[in-house]
């Protein structure tokens, strides 16, 4: 485990200046007018821009612009919300474009949602999305026959030393093209806007964004989900006393993040995969043949997850046999990986991605590489995204690691020798995937100017909601415990007995209510509630979350 928690000099400019409460800059009025079109197609929302200092501590380096959206409150306006959906690297353009309803019932109605792309982020916004190669062929030249490209090869959690070794020969080499990428993000286009990235400089803009709108001093509500959550702790602890109504919701602990490198870290954050991995293939196994193609009659979880076992082993040995076969076994651990996040999409997932996994992977034993494409395109969107011929976003490495510790010496032998670790003792099934920008931070080239890395216990202005599901893949409930347990008083955690990323991966009435009146009326539940999931959710096809959990053991939830 860890050697040492690193308190950053780079923190301390910024416990000072907060004192004041507000970032006491002139604010340009913000002129509201119709929305880029290539962006946002619902004409029902105003866009608009505010000038902002690049540093907060320094007007001299000059002023980023930001790009901003607004739904109207649909009844009597009592302000604005804020939200961030999360990435980094989300639009906040692009996502109240398509979840208008979503955001004006989670507010009761009541305020205007206003959401923003913050610096670093989207095609608007000035800095926007950050670009390190001209192209994709020079990124795959560059990465060529390495682990970024073609995911980790393992089965049996790392049971063969050759693979390990397979891996930790690529080490020295990668490292040195993440730094050959540092030096690249460094010399293009948005190298120099580099260090006034990160999350500290948009919790700032998000105050200068509240006092351009509803004046200075005025409550700052909020609502933020996944890697908006940090975002939300810094904002409730850097501006203690602007706190309005604020919902954080699927929690990255923000004690861990301060203090270690995510790089070497990151089975931190897969606590609860194997066990979402177990409900997965529970629920197909309920489902029987007719909801669950992967199930035959009579399956239990065990025979899916024998299944699985053997895709991915097929894949692995279809790998060995032609070291550039097109779907390796690491692809298809970081696809079910992101399944894990929605089980809206399970049942898509195990009808139709999972039986043109089977085929492509048979296809590729086959040497029969039509068939693979036809199933590359099927199985959708997340894992050969990359596969797309634009040069690959370095946009959420560009704001995480700017806001990450940066231990120095850190190796990416290191790295790997954690992903190991972390698949034989914490995730046997999703240990070995490649989050890339989370692995590369150790080598980035910069940090922010500013970063705020405590304390997280500060005596706020109102009671925040804080809200997470049982079992979460990447934001797990014990981070939400860990925040609402150091904000005391101050905060109220509810949940969702529930498995996906965020409360909003699933349907429940209960939370949205809960989180609709604590917006409009500033009421909120008992410490510790516990929301179920709508009644009327399948899962899988006369499969529901209930059926599911009831299956598990008492020590799984
Ligand atoms: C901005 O990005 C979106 C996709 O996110 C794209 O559809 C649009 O064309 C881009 N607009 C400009 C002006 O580049
Ligand atoms: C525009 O709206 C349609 C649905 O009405 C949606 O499918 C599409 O993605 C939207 N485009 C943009 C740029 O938001
Ligand atoms: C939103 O509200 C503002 C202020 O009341 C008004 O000027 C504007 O027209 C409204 N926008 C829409 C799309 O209804
Ligand atoms: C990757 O390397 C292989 C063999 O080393 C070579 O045949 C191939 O052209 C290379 N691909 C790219 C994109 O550079
Ligand atoms: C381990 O992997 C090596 C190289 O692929 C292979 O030759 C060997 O048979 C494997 N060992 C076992 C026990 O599977
Ligand atoms: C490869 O798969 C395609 C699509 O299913 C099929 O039409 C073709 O006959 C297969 N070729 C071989 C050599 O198996
Ligand atoms: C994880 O596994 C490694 C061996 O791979 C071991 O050295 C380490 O102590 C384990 N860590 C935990 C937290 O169990
Ligand atoms: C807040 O946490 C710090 C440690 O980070 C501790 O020293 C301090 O006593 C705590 N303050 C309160 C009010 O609990
Ligand atoms: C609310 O519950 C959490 C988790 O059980 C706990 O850490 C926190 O201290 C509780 N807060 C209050 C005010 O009791
Ligand atoms: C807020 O309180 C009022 C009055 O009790 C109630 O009518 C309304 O439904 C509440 N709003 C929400 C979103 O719960």
């Amino acid at each position: 485990m860890l050697h040492s928690l690193v308190a950053l000099t780079l923190a301390a400019s910024l416990v000072r200046s907060t004192r004041a409460g507000s970032n006491n800059l002139q604010t340009s009025q913000i002129k509201w007018g119709a929305c880029d079109p290539s962006v946002v197609n619902d004409t029902s929302l105003s866009c608009g821009f505010l000038e902002v200092p690049l540093d907060y501590q320094d007007p001299s380096v000059g002023t980023a612009r930001l790009a901003l959206i607004k739904a109207n409150a649909t009844g009597e306006r009592q302000g604005t919300v804020l939200f961030n959906p999360g990435g980094p690297g989300g639009s906040g353009l692009a996502f109240l474009n398509d979840n208008k309803d979503l955001f004006l019932r989670l507010t009761g109605g009541v305020y205007d949602v206003l959401g923003w792309d913050p610096r670093g982020v989207g095609n608007v916004t000035v800095p926007g999305d950050t670009f390190c190669f001209d192209n994709r062929e020079e990124y795959e030249a560059l990465f060529n026959g390495t682990v970024e490209l073609t995911g980790i090869e393992e089965i049996g959690n790392f049971a063969n030393d050759s693979d390990v070794q397979a891996l930790l020969d690529q080490a020295s080499a990668l490292q040195q093209k993440y730094e050959e990428v540092g030096q690249r993000c460094l010399n293009s286009p948005n190298g120099k806007y580099l260090r006034y990235l990160g999350t500290a400089a948009t919790v700032r803009d998000m105050v200068s964004i509240a006092d351009a709108l509803d004046g200075p001093e005025t409550p700052i509500n909020y609502l933020g989900i996944s890697y908006g959550t940090l975002i939300g702790s810094w904002f409730v602890n850097m501006f203690p006393e602007r706190v309005g109504r604020v919902v954080l919701d699927g929690i990255i602990d923000p004690v861990f993040f301060a203090a270690h490198e995510i790089s070497t870290h990151f089975e931190h954050l897969l606590v609860s995969t194997d066990t979402i991995y177990k409900v997965l293939i529970t629920g197909c196994a309920l489902a029987g043949p007719a909801g669950c193609a992967a199930a035959s009659e009579g399956d239990g979880p065990l025979d899916i997850d024998a299944k699985f076992q053997a895709l991915l082993k097929a894949a692995y040995d279809a790998a060995k046999a032609d070291p550039a076969a097109p779907l390796t076994s690491g692809q298809i651990r970081l696809q079910l990986y992101f399944e894990l996040f929605s089980p809206t999409d399970w049942a898509h997932y195990m009808n139709t991605v999972y039986p043109a996994l089977v085929a492509s992977v048979k296809g590729e034993a086959q040497n029969n590489r039509s068939l693979v494409e036809q199933s590359r395109q099927l199985s959708g969107r997340r894992v050969f995204k990359r596969t797309a011929n634009t040069s690959p976003l370095y946009t959420s490495a560009s704001i995480y690691c700017a806001d990450s510790p940066d231990l120095q010496g850190t190796t990416m032998t290191d790295v790997l020798e954690a992903v190991i670790a972390g698949t034989r003792n914490v995730s046997h099934m999703l240990g070995a995937i490649l989050p890339a920008p989370l692995y590369q931070c150790s080598f980035w080239p910069v940090r922010s100017v500013e970063r705020y890395q405590g304390p997280y216990n500060k005596t706020l202005a109102n009671k925040i909601l804080i809200a997470s599901n049982t079992l979460d893949p990447v934001t797990s409930l014990a981070g939400a415990e860990v925040l609402a347990g150091l904000l005391g008083e101050d905060a109220v955690l509810v949940r969702i007995n529930a498995f996906g990323h965020t409360t909003l991966a699933v349907p429940s009435k209960c939370m949205e209510g809960i989180i609709a009146a604590y917006m409009a009326n500033g009421t909120l539940p008992a410490n510790g509630t516990v929301c179920e999931v709508d009644a009327d959710f399948e899962v899988f096809h006369g499969v529901d979350t209930a059926m599911i959990l009831a299956e598990l053991p008492d020590g799984d939830v």
